[in-house]
């Protein structure tokens, strides 16, 4: 079985293609591999972070995750992303800006809701979580 599950093979990435952020990063990470990516403020961690979650884009160099290219097509693909969404998780830099619902239900069901979970299994989650 191939463990691998994020591949990066000469990742280069500027932002508005002209302030470069990343210049070829080589980085294979396994399953049950544990990670810390540690620099100086402005290193470009959280530019790498984006990139894993296919937020952004390389400009040069290629990003596989699970062995399949991660491309911007294929994430506009509606079972290729969910597919992805459900296996790839980002927790932002200020987890704050990540709570926008005018309540805290709709908060909670908002990820479940984008990943396609049927409506029972929502209540379920929500029920178990908030009388937690
Ligand atoms: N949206 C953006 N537009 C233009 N330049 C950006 C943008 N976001 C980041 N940068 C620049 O890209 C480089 C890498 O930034 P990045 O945020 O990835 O670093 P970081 O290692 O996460 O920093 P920190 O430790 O402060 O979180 C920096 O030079 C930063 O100024
Ligand atoms: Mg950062």
């Amino acid at each position: 079985m191939n463990d691998a599950v994020f591949e990066l093979k000469d990742v280069h990435f500027s932002y508005l293609g002209k302030f470069p952020a990343l210049r070829g990063v080589d980085i294979n990470i396994s399953r049950g591999e544990k990670i810390a990516v540690i620099g100086a403020n402005g290193s470009g961690k959280s530019t790498l972070l984006n990139l894993l979650d296919g937020l952004i884009f390389p400009d040069k160099g290629t990003i596989k995750v699970f062995g399949a290219e991660l491309k911007e097509d294929d994430l506009n693909d509606e079972d290729f992303s969910k597919n992805f969404r459900r296996k790839v998780g980002l927790v932002f830099q200020n987890p704050d800006v990540q709570l926008f619902c005018p309540t805290v239900k709709e908060d909670i069901v908002f990820g479940p809701l984008q990943l396609g979970i049927g409506k029972k299994e929502i209540e379920r989650r929500l029920e178990e979580l908030v009388s937690r």
